[in-house]
């Protein structure tokens, strides 16, 4: 599959205006009311969002100033108090939501449940009981590492509700991994299931958790709430360990919302940089509030009828903002599916679509790609007559797997959202708002309104169309990081300084290369920096990169992503070896090994190339660039006259 370049963005010409009866049945109808309603954000930011701040969210005290902007750091909505987990359960209920469904699950053996808002709500607040009950208090991080059930999102509303901030470590992150990320956070308690379903085996999450705490590693961490799941053996250590459904029995279902503050945090979510370990990043309450809800609103165009269903992990970003808070603050109908695309169950799917009738489907390419490659015959042969819209995002999507799930997926009548953001985001940032606005395939298109984004030089200077630049944003917008948990100079550093502000105005660089085209219309390139995206998950080369050096056979390892059919990148690492270690194929395996235990498969290498030195600069900097070529089989390209050794170019393309 093609990686985006120049060249195929600026043959890319097909224009997919949406069905005039979408547009007619839309929120925003036109290109035209989209224009209006972006200029009127322009020109007045902080009155765009206090409108629908004000119209949209429920408040139990009004703010006092709208946003202070010291930058980098913003506070919106000082002084206000409200709580994600009233907007997104306790107003609904006084209306006629009140039994609609909330939440709809799929178990990935079958099973499934529905929760109506009524339930939904009496398990938060019996929950948030249990988790008060074990001494947790407003401000107290609390980490979550579970599988896709609904106790997952239970668990987070429980904590939002309480104000005890939330830490969602991915269950598929290894021990290691969730142990750095438990430490950093200094949570105090650890909400788990005994095992949870991937792709017809089961993950040992408790057993994972056991040794993440072991030595008493993480000696914050007092309590463990588990929820069977899988019914597997698993130890319960007493006094530290409890199960879910011991404590849920017979708990009271009566705890009121906290009042928050709106900048009180809500929680940490952690994503690889292009150094040093994962970042922390910290979200607060009513900014992110504010902004999943309107994004989700107006970009997925959604209806009271809808039934909405995102295939992320609430491990990741996708997961918070657009599994659990976005839909539920809207008073939505979010289904939530345990399951993966794969082989042995290739209709899973586009059953859980017809079952359902889901009118919303949001997935990422790299699915849309293994989805295609298990071939029509199976959406085909399932009515998916209901879907409305699809979205898309994680990475730059192809024009040939856009046209695909459009053709295939959409039966040629819905119109593809291309959605793109980040974790630090909280929310999109660029996409066609679905009644207004023409997509191309590959092009994320417009900024969203009071989005304020640009592509510019290293100096900051907007460049000029259809040239390439680093995407920044240029105003402070409601959604956005406040800081890199406990490191606010790294907030400052990686995301406010790497473009130097010019006249005292910081702009935010999002790390990623992107075009802007004559129309206005955003391609997002992919990552500028060391950061690799490996089927929609983003990895940090260097944390790779220290795994591999943590066994002690290593030497010396530079990883670089290797363009992925599949994936769209695979982990690619070159390494040289410690003393007499000797290359094999057994070793291969032992660090393939090693940096699963370390990090967790994603971050699972495909391919480890031994070689005797790696390429460097003069100065000592290892030259990925050559590492990038070579791990694509492409001849170097560019300079090489700064490597010191030009000998080691030769033996890297052999291997030893
Ligand atoms: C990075 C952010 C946002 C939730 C999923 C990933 C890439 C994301 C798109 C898109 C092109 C995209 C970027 C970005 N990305 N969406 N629609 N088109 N690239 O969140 O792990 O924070 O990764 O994903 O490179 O910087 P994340």
């Amino acid at each position: 599959m093609s990686e985006p370049t120049i060249e195929s963005i600026l043959q890319e010409k097909r224009l997919f205006p949406p069905t005039p009866e979408f547009s007619q049945n839309a929120q925003i109808q036109s290109l035209e009311d989209y224009q209006q309603l972006y200029d009127k954000a322009k020109a007045d930011p902080e009155k765009f969002w206090a409108d629908l701040a004000e119209t949209q969210l429920h408040w139990f005290q009004k703010w006092d100033t709208v946003l202070d902007w010291k930058p980098p750091f913003a506070k919106w909505f000082d002084g206000g108090k409200m709580n994600i987990s009233y907007n997104c359960l306790d107003r609904h209920l006084t209306t006629w939501r009140r039994n609609k469904a909330a939440l709809i699950w799929e178990g990935e053996p079958g099973d499934s449940r529905t929760f109506t808002y009524a339930q939904l709500h009496r398990e938060v607040c019996q929950f948030a009981n249990v988790l008060k009950q074990l001494g947790v208090k407003k401000g107290d991080v609390v980490g979550i590492y579970m599988p896709m059930i609904p106790e997952a999102a239970i668990a987070m509303l429980a904590c939002a509700r309480i104000g005890a901030p939330h830490s969602v470590v991915f269950g598929g992150f290894s021990a290691e991994a969730l142990r750095d990320r438990l430490i950093d956070g200094e949570a105090k308690l650890v909400i788990t299931a005994d095992g949870g379903w991937r792709k017809d085996a089961i993950v040992p999450l408790k057993a994972q958790v056991d040794k993440a705490l072991s030595n008493n590693s993480v000696p914050s961490v007092t309590n463990v709430l588990v929820v069977k799941r899988t019914q597997q053996e698993i130890q319960m250590e007493p006094g530290r360990d409890h199960w879910w459904h011991d404590l849920q029995q017979g708990i009271s279902a009566d705890c009121p919302a906290e009042p928050m503050d709106s900048e009180d945090m809500l929680f940490i979510l952690y994503t690889s940089g292009s150094t040093g370990k994962p970042k922390g990043v910290v979200h607060t309450t009513a900014g992110y509030n504010l902004y999943t809800h309107m994004t989700l609103q107006w970009a997925f165009d959604l209806k009271d009828t809808d039934v909405y269903w995102c295939t992320a992990d609430v491990g990741w970003i996708t997961g918070h903002s657009y599994i659990v808070y976005g839909p539920l603050s809207n008073g939505a109908t979010t289904l939530m599916y345990e399951g993966a695309p794969r082989a042995s169950n290739p209709g899973a799917f586009w059953d859980v679509i017809e079952k359902h009738g889901v009118n919303i489907f949001y997935t990422a390419p790299t699915a849309i790609r293994a989805f295609i490659k298990m071939g029509e015959q199976h959406p085909k042969t399932r009515n998916l007559s209901s879907l409305r819209l699809l979205g898309t995002v994680g990475e730059p999507i192809n024009p040939e797997a856009w046209m695909w799930y459009h053709r295939v997926i959409g039966g040629e009548k819905c119109p593809i959202v291309d959605t793109w953001w980040q974790t630090e985001t909280a929310g999109f940032m660029i996409t066609p708002l679905p009644g207004a606005i023409p997509t191309k395939p590959g092009s994320a298109t417009l900024p969203f309104p009071g989005i304020i984004a640009d592509i510019v030089d290293l100096e900051g200077n907007t460049v000029p169309d259809n040239e390439g630049g680093y995407l920044v944003v240029r105003h402070p917008w409601p959604g956005m990081m406040r800081t890199v948990y406990g490191d606010p100079d790294r907030f400052r550093r990686t995301y406010w300084e790497h473009i130097p502000p010019q006249d005292g105005k910081y702009v935010y660089f999002a790390g990623d290369g992107a075009r802007k085209d004559e129309d206005g219309y955003f391609w997002v390139m992919g990552r500028v920096d060391d950061v690799i995206n490996v089927a929609g998950h983003r990895l940090g080369t260097m944390e790779i990169e220290s795994a591999l050096v943590s066994h002690p056979a290593v030497a010396e390892a530079a990883v670089v992503g290797k363009p992925d059919e599949m994936k769209g990148e695979e982990v690619f690492a070159f390494v040289t070896l410690e003393g007499d270690h000797t290359p094999s194929e057994e070793l291969v395996k032992e660090l393939k090994k090693h940096v699963v235990q370390e990090i967790g498969a994603i971050a699972r290498p495909g391919e480890i190339r031994f070689t005797d030195a790696l390429p460097k600069t003069r100065s000592g900097k290892i030259m990925r660039r050559l590492l990038r070529n070579l791990a694509a089989g492409q001849e170097v390209a560019g300079d090489t006259s700064t490597l010191e050794d030009m000998g080691v170019l030769d033996k890297l393309r052999e291997g030893v």
